[in-house]
């Protein structure tokens, strides 16, 4: 399908993706359309094997070839020069390309059967939560695709760390499974992008777009603050006398996910303590979507430490929350 021109989603170990032939125009233009995603917003192109990197790239540069070598396939997203052969729509203007090759077995054998570098965003309507099931995926494009194969995956949760390898040092674009630290005992120069000057903030046009939002309100709270039962109005306005009657009809429609239990468990609409950051972050997204589905209006996220997966989380639920 995808190999004649077709949009098909698919799971990787990451997010599913939504694919479509990164040397088609018109099934890239399709993918932007349909998603709702501004146009300068380049794909990732998803390759079956290492091997194969000169499908869409020009040039594997020392570093992207360093880190590949390192962590794929797996969780990982090189930039590198691109090939003329990708439309030119793939990476919105930009002389460069962003590869990947997925090492969930589905995505592999997708790959390998189309035989073309394939562009895949993750399959969520643009600026909504990634999908990691396929009723998800239908949930925001059911209609709007051909295909979305049905076995569910996702054994990160959150999208591939993405690297800019086209400079001196590699820069970390968006933190993923793959931390920093891993980065940095292949390449000790890597940096991240908050630390290197604003102008190579063109080079990740997607970080400026809105990303990973539910419809309800997410609030983000500390460790420390997860114990407090006051979370809504009523310690705000100081009416403690009211809060018998006021803190039920409060709390109906506010979720809490995090690592500690929430004391107010009895009063949320929803409650969902995850057993380690591996979870949270492989079920983040699914739980918001499902707080959205239940119509909560507000969901407080605890916000976890950075070790491992968690400097990834912490990046998307500040994403979620709008910063705020
Ligand atoms: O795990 C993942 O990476 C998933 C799965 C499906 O592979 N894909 C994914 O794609 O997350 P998407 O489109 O949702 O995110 C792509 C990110 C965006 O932030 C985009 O700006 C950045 O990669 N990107 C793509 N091409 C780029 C380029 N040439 N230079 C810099 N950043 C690029
Ligand atoms: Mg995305």
């Amino acid at each position: 399908m995808i190999a004649q021109g077709g949009l098909c989603a698919f799971p990787t170990e990451t997010v599913f993706g939504l694919g479509a032939d990164a040397t088609d125009p018109g099934a890239v233009s399709r993918i932007f359309e349909m998603k709702g995603r501004p146009a300068d917003n380049p794909l990732i192109v998803h390759i079956a094997s290492v091997k194969d990197w000169s499908l869409a790239a020009q040039e594997l540069t020392e570093s992207a070839s360093k880190l590949l070598d390192a962590f794929a396939p797996g969780p990982i997203t090189v930039v590198v020069p691109r090939s003329p052969d990708l439309c030119e729509a793939v990476s919105a203007g930009l002389e460069t390309v962003a590869l990947r090759i997925p090492s969930c077995e589905i995505a592999r054998s997708v790959l390998q059967q189309a035989g073309i570098p394939v562009a895949a965003p993750s399959a969520n309507r643009s600026g909504r939560p990634s999908g990691t099931t396929w009723e998800s995926v239908l949930e925001d494009l059911d209609g709007r695709i051909d295909a979305v194969l049905c076995q569910n995956s996702g054994e990160h949760g959150l999208e591939s760390t993405v690297v800019d390898c086209t400079g001196k040092n590699p820069v970390l674009l968006r933190p993923g499974a793959v931390s920093l630290d891993d980065l940095r005992k292949v390449i000790p120069s890597a940096t991240v992008h908050s630390q290197v000057p604003t102008s190579v903030a063109g080079r990740s046009p997607g970080l400026k777009h809105p990303h990973y939002q539910p419809s309800a309100q997410v609030i983000l709270i500390q460790f420390s603050e997860v114990a407090g039962v006051q979370l809504a109005v009523p310690q705000a306005t100081g009416h403690s006398a009211q809060l018998p009657t006021q803190l039920p009809t409060q709390l109906t429609n506010v979720a809490y996910c995090g690592l500690q239990p929430h004391s107010s468990h009895e009063s949320l609409a929803m409650h969902r303590q995850f057993r380690d950051v591996k979870e949270y972050a492989r079920e983040f997204y699914e739980f918001l979507r499902s707080a959205d589905r239940c119509k909560v209006d507000t969901i407080l996220c605890q916000y976890p430490g950075p070790e491992g997966i968690g400097s990834a989380l912490q990046d998307r639920l500040q994403r979620a929350a709008g910063h705020k």
